[in-house]
């Protein structure tokens, strides 16, 4: 019995060496959601603490990234989340691209569907909850990012048979 506990005791310290990378890539002014649209000083702080954790190269890790497999479980939400949505590159993607991100944005404002519930916020939550007022500034912020290129561009897939 003690042997079994000592083998586990040795799995759990073993696998403390096996971690995902950190993400932490410099701001590029160039093309961050915030530096480019310039929003006011509450948008950008709302944006900061509530969707640059998993949609920007500059997630703030808590204290608990650092345990294995914790950590493999916030990077996959991570990964996932910059795949839909990359606040670092926003203007580096194509134009109906980035309308597209408002349009989804807008819409997962109005359903208070983001941030999603997530372990990246135990123990520090508070602050990263959205009040509906604060849903309805950051849906109407999105809104202004709109130019509906992507309506067009979704015509003209669908016209061409590319999407249903
Ligand atoms: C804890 C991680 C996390 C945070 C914080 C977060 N998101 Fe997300 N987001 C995800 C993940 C994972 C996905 C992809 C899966 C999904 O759509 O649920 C996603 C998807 C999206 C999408 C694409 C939806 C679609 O229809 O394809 C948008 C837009 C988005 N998030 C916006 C935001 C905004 C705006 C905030 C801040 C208010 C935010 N997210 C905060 C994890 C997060």
């Amino acid at each position: 019995m003690i042997k079994v506990l000592y083998l586990l005791l040795a799995i759990i310290i073993i696998a403390q060496f096996i971690r995902p990378a950190r993400i932490a890539d410099p701001v590029d002014p160039a093309t961050d959601l915030i530096a480019v649209t310039k929003p006011d000083a509450e948008i950008a702080q709302m944006l900061r603490t509530s969707c640059y954790d998993c949609h920007s190269h500059q997630p703030n890790y808590p204290w608990y990234f650092a345990i294995t497999p914790v950590n493999f479980w916030l990077n996959d939400h991570i990964q996932d989340g910059l795949k839909h949505f990359d606040a670092s590159t926003w203007a580096s993607v194509k134009g109906f691209e980035r309308d597209h991100q408002a349009k989804d944005a807008m819409e997962e404002m109005d359903k208070k569907e983001m941030p999603i519930p997530d372990f990246f916020y135990l123990g520090r939550h508070a602050d990263a909850k959205l009040s509906d007022a604060q849903y309805g500034k950051l849906y109407s912020y999105f809104e202004s990012l709109r130019d509906g290129s992507w309506d067009i561009e979704k015509a003209r897939r669908k016209a061409a048979g590319e999407i249903k």
